[in-house]
């Protein structure tokens, strides 16, 4: 008989292949595949990411999320929590973006009565909150600098004191921290500190961005259609060809939150049975207006500069930046490579 777990996966890869046309996507080699399945994909970049998901869940390490805003950041999060030994215990996320300094002082470690005005009881915080558990800390390139220190203190010493408080409290959390910020270009900018990195940063996970996971905008797009369908009882069964055409050359900035988004307020405006042109919001019809050939196949198309810097930059990391051996492999002098790394910023 089949598990509930079974007809699930066995559903997604039957609908990944019947919308792809292609090889089956399965969760089926993934050790906890339950763990995954809101996370709608067929690219198999994102099942390798899974699989490197499962491998640093199971260690208490932190874990540094990086990816574009809507990506899934926070899904990814839970699902490392949830993998991990700490699943019983509290999941606290928190966006460290929207606190300014002292309100997250106060929020973060907690606060006793009368430390303040306005602290009329004592308050415990996120991190006693998270303890046994694990605190996700997204946009983490947000917190400024100082409280950067704090934090910093709490995860190396594993303790720290309430707001008004003399007496320690011991804890036990792991951070997950995620970014949508160039963290290297931050620490560039004097706008990080070197130190917390490299203490977040212990397993890295990079999201891509929606257009350049491979075949998931129609996939997803299908999903979400069939979801709002159902939602706002409307029989709508398809997607137009023109309208799938446009959402696969979109850049889609906000990504899958974006492109959900998208879906639902067009089946709202649908009266028909086909999702078409009309149906979709001005502020996407005037965007793909403006960018029409930037993209090829939903991927940006990138100019000379930026593939020259890419590729700089793979051949550098491959030689831990040796720039004699890199100018070799580049067919360059170890001059005129140097003046690019500093054109483009690619110091260590
Ligand atoms: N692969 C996916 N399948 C289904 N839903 C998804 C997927 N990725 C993201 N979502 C949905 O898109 C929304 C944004 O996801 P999430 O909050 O995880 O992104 P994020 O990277 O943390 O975004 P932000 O940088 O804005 O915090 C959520 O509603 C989430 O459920
Ligand atoms: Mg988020």
């Amino acid at each position: 008989m089949l598990s509930v777990l079974d007809i699930a996966s066995q559903k997604q890869v039957l609908a990944k292949k019947g919308s792809m046309g292609e090889k089956p996507f399965s969760l089926a080699g993934l050790k906890y595949p339950e763990v995954f399945q809101e996370i709608l994909t067929c690219d198999s970049e994102m099942l390798r990411i899974f699989q490197h998901v499962e491998k640093f869940a199971e260690t208490d390490n932190s874990v540094l999320i990086w990816g574009e805003s809507g990506s899934g950041k926070e899904l990814i999060a839970r699902a490392i929590h949830m993998i991990s030994k700490r699943k019983d215990n509290n999941f606290i996320a928190v966006n460290a973006g929207s606190f300014a300094d002292d309100l997250f002082t106060s929020e973060f470690f907690g606060h006793e009565r009368g430390s303040f005005t306005g602290a009329v009881k004592d308050k415990k915080g996120f991190l006693e909150e998270a303890d046994g558990g694990t605190l996700f800390l997204d946009e983490i390139g947000e917190l400024s600098l100082p409280i950067q220190v704090k934090l910093l203190r709490v995860l190396q010493e594993e303790e720290f004191y309430r707001l008004g408080s003399t007496h320690n409290v011991k804890i036990d959390v792991r951070i997950v921290a995620a970014t949508n910020k160039n963290l290297f270009d931050e620490i560039k900018r004097g706008k990080f500190r070197k130190d917390l990195f490299f203490r977040l940063n212990i397993n890295a996970i990079h999201l891509p961005p929606l257009r350049e996971r491979q075949g998931d905008v129609q996939f997803l797009a299908e999903h979400f259609l069939s979801e709002f369908t159902k939602q706002y009882k409307k029989s709508i069964e398809r997607i137009s060809a023109p309208v799938m055409k446009l959402l696969k050359n979109y850049s889609f900035p906000g990504n899958v939150r974006e492109l959900m988004n998208l879906i639902n307020s067009a089946i709202v405006v649908e009266s028909g049975k086909e999702l078409r042109k009309d149906s979709l919001p001005s502020y996407f019809l005037d965007q793909c207006r403006v960018q029409p050939e930037v993209l090829f196949n939903g991927q940006k198309l990138k100019s000379l500069q930026e593939v020259e810097k890419d590729h700089i930059r793979m051949v550098l990391e491959h030689t831990n930046h040796n720039k004699t051996v890199s100018a070799k492999i580049l067919g360059i002098s170890r001059v005129s490579l140097i003046s690019k790394v500093k054109k483009y910023e690619l110091e260590k």
